[in-house]
């Protein structure tokens, strides 16, 4: 009976916490991984989300899927919901940094490893998570700085600087954040003169994009997004108020998404620094790894590149995301 009471408890939880697939064509001997995704913010996103459902598709996995819709509230319900249904593994792409303690407390007590895919939370207990594969975010924002720098040789300052940042409290805004500033701080020509969240959003990106051209009466030389998606939009926001993007306000992103590659080969943005969606392969060998109680590198990083305009046409038909 009590065992009955559990199962309706944990298909309640896993409803409510809005999970999807779950064993069609998985064989007996299947892992149960429960991942959490953060939402479909992004072409990034979108493009994470494909790799991570080919490469848990059954048989050899059972994948229980969750999109949290960018809520940390919802994560949370989507980790407690696996726990309940005791999968073998959770996997799950944190939505911001901190806030987890409690529930990864909870997934270690009932002794199921965690898989942290793209973004890493701030725990002062290591061992509440198995590993963590993604990018390192706080060179991205170096990179993306270098480039400007490289790219202004000859230029006198000042030059005025706009950031859109991610979503506040998300690993990769607080790094690009930290990462570009640390480099941009050592030339005195350049200076940020807003900075604000545009959520990874390209609806969010227009939006605040169009409050910095209002706010900044002395002009805006550079626009550095913390993704590619709010540079879309902001692009949208400068051509409507009469600029040219790309050349009017210099534009450099992170991500390096189809979207980014045409708008430079139409010469409205001006670089993109890689970020590597495609984790799927490398986080099923984790799950697979973590699940037989091999030992996995606590640190598993993404190996990526910049892209400017000169380099968009040829390296377009290359792109898989
Ligand atoms: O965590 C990775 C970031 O999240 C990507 O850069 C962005 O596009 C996404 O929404």
């Amino acid at each position: 009976m009590k065992k009955y009471a559990f199962l309706a408890l944990a298909a309640c939880a896993a409803a409510l916490a809005g999970c999807s697939g779950g064993g069609q064509g998985a064989s007996d001997d299947a892992i149960t991984v429960g991942f959490s995704q953060v939402g479909a913010e992004s072409e990034w996103r979108t493009a994470n989300t494909r790799s991570v459902k080919e490469a848990l598709a059954a048989p050899e996995f059972n994948l229980k899927f969750s999109d949290a819709q960018q809520k940390q509230e919802n994560q949370i319900k989507a980790l407690r919901s696996f726990i309940a249904q005791r999968v073998d593994v959770i996997a799950f792409s944190p939505v911001v940094e901190s806030g987890w303690e409690t529930v990864l407390r909870e997934a270690k007590a009932a002794g199921i490893p965690v898989v942290l895919t793209d973004r890493a939370v701030q725990v002062s207990d290591e061992s509440l998570y198995a590993t963590l594969i993604g990018s390192d975010f706080v060179e991205e924002g170096r990179r993306a700085a270098r480039w400007l720098i490289e790219d202004s040789e000859g230029l006198e300052g000042p030059v005025r600087i706009v950031e859109l940042q991610g979503t506040v409290g998300s690993a990769p805004a607080n790094d690009r954040m930290r990462g570009f500033k640390e480099v941009i701080d050592q030339d005195a020509r350049f200076s940020i003169v807003r900075s604000q969240s545009g959520d990874f959003t390209r609806a969010k990106g227009k939006e605040v994009m169009e409050a910095f051209l209002k706010a900044e009466t002395g002009g805006i030389d550079v626009l550095y997004a913390h993704n590619d998606d709010m540079a879309i939009g902001a692009i949208q926001a400068i051509e409507e108020a009469g600029l040219k993007p790309g050349t009017d306000i210099r534009i450099v992103s992170i991500d390096g998404v189809r979207g980014a590659f045409e708008a430079m080969n139409a010469g409205k943005l001006n670089a993109t620094v890689e970020c590597n969606p495609l984790l799927g392969p490398q986080l099923a060998q984790l799950i697979r790894d973590v699940h037989a109680g091999r030992e996995v590198p606590k640190r598993v990083m993404v190996e990526e590149g910049v892209f400017t305009r000169d380099q968009a046409a040829a390296e377009l038909p290359n792109r898989k995301y």
